[in-house]
């Protein structure tokens, strides 16, 4: 993998326990990059503007990669379906 990012770069992966971060996570570590930031949901809700700011003040990451999100496939959405189906 030929990169511009500088293998001792600080990487933040977003949701780096799902889907999509946990093989970011799983990539960029095979590439040699170690010095990856993770937190889980617990450790940091990106929902809470003022956690996310103090966050960043803290320790910035050189490098963001952004892969949390509420996924859900059909039975999560039901409860929403019209705001989910509906176009204004
Ligand atoms: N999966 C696919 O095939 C696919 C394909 C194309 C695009 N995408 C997109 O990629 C993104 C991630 O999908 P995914 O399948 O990887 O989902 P996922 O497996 O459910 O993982 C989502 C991650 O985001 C975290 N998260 C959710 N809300 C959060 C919050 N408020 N603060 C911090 N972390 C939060 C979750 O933490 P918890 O586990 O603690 O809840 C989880 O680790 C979505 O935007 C999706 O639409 C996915």
């Amino acid at each position: 993998m030929r990169s511009m990012m500088e293998v001792d770069a600080k990487i933040y992966v977003a949701g780096h326990q799902g889907l999509v971060g946990g093989a970011i996570w799983r990539r960029l570590r095979t590439a040699g990059f170690g010095n990856l930031v993770g937190l889980s949901f617990q450790e940091l809700d990106l929902r809470d503007q003022a956690a996310v700011a103090a966050f960043f003040d803290r320790e910035p990451p050189e490098y963001v990669f952004m892969a949390a999100a509420r996924v859900g496939g059909l039975r999560p959405t039901l409860p929403f379906r019209r705001s989910s189906f509906t176009t204004t």
